[in-house]
């Protein structure tokens, strides 16, 4: 591991979807201070809203990164490095984060580092913080199914900078598919939570639904099919309100064919990749109880570590986003470019986003510290 000493304590923010986040971390991966700001105005439009979301991790920043920094013990002074999503996600909120921590960076002289989202939801479980007291950081390579409202992959972590996206959604995501059933069954957003919640007082063998891609090769999902059979079987109640009984079974019938669907193509998964340390799992659909149970039994069943960060390291955070930096810099990257430009797209396999303004330097007034 390289001395961090010059680039660390490290402050990061996460701004690619509806959670203002910031975290600063040592350079051992300790998390010093961290803050999330769940933005709750989208409940009441049923969806992230991309630009009311970006207004909103405008208006949460500065407070947030105070707090953080307070919560840490530390001044903005001691910040020897910033660091920010620059992709993939909603662009608007990306652009407000990494543009405020490449301010800060810019204002104090000291360096920046984009880093990919998916990237930092797939290192989570190698967090210290993240780690349950029996659990150990997992080494590579580990089997990533990262499930979110945002994101559907499978993805083989041969190491840091080191991804095969083995499949992925070629529709909806996971937590997408929850959220629309959610919605015709006439609970809140996000459905999720909701609908697990009704399951538990449904039967899921009431209704009949299909496996989409089971038994198919490959690792890709699909959930636009089982959205509309739940739809279908809605279609008789018309305008009436659905009776419970009737909308807790379609809620267990629903999550038992997602659980179906994901154990296959996890076990499809499985049989194609070399041998793994691990399955973990990622994402905010990841704090279903029932699609955790059956994951931890296809671990058990290869006998491989089972790991699921704590929710709030399975949801966005910024945690994530320091400690992805840091396993940058335990490989000796260099700090990034500072005027690398965020993208709403950003496939693993490639490393930088491409520069803003390919002429764009800092000059060196700029990069001195303001105080
Ligand atoms: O990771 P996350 O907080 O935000 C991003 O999308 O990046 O994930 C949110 C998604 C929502 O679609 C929500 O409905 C889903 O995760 N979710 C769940 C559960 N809790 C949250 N889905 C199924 N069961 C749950 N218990
Ligand atoms: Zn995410």
């Amino acid at each position: 591991m390289s001395d961090l000493s010059s680039l660390t304590p490290l402050l990061a923010i996460e701004t690619s979807c509806d959670d203002t986040a910031c975290a600063i971390l040592d350079s051992h991966g300790t998390l010093l201070g961290e803050s999330v700001l769940s933005q709750e105005d989208h409940a009441a439009l049923g969806g992230v809203v991309p630009e009311i979301a970006a207004r909103a991790h405008l208006k949460a920043l500065p407070s947030l990164v105070d707090l953080t920094l307070e919560r840490a013990g530390l001044a903005l002074s001691d910040i020897a490095l910033f660091a920010a999503t620059t992709g993939p996600g909603l662009i608007g909120g990306l652009i407000v984060g990494s543009s405020y921590a490449k301010g800060l960076a810019m204002a104090r002289g000291k360096p920046f580092m984009g880093i990919n989202h998916i990237e930092a939801h797939i290192l989570t479980p190698r967090l210290p913080a993240s780690l349950r007291p029996e659990e150990t950081a997992p080494n590579f390579p580990y089997l990533a199914l990262l499930v979110s409202g945002g994101h559907c992959q499978c993805i083989l972590v041969e190491g840091v900078g080191q991804y095969r996206r083995l499949g992925g959604t070629i529709d909806d995501s996971a937590g997408e598919a929850f959220d629309k059933v959610a919605k015709m069954l006439g609970l809140g957003w996000p459905g999720g939570p909701a609908l697990e919640a009704l399951a538990k007082e449904g039967n899921p063998r009431a209704y009949t639904l299909p496996r989409p891609l089971k038994g198919r090769p490959g690792c890709d999902f699909s959930f636009s099919g089982l959205k509309t059979a739940v739809s279908r079987y809605l279609e008789p109640f018309g305008r009436e309100a659905l009776p419970r009984h009737i909308a807790a079974d379609l809620a267990a019938s629903f999550q038992q064919a997602v659980a179906d669907v994901m154990t296959d193509r996890v076990k499809q998964a499985l049989a194609t990749v070399p041998p793994v340390t691990a399955l973990v799992v990622a994402g905010g659909v990841a704090a279903n109880q029932t699609l955790r149970q059956r994951l931890e039994n296809i671990a058990q069943e290869h006998h491989i570590a089972f790991l699921a960060p704590p929710l709030r390291f399975c949801t966005d955070n910024a945690a994530m986003i320091g400690w992805a930096t840091l396993e940058r810099l335990y490989q000796g990257e260099q700090p990034g470019d500072i005027a690398l430009a965020p993208r709403p797209r950003w496939p693993l396999s490639e490393r930088c986003a491409p520069s803003a303004h390919p002429s764009a330097s800092i000059s060196p007034s700029l990069m001195e510290p303001s105080s």
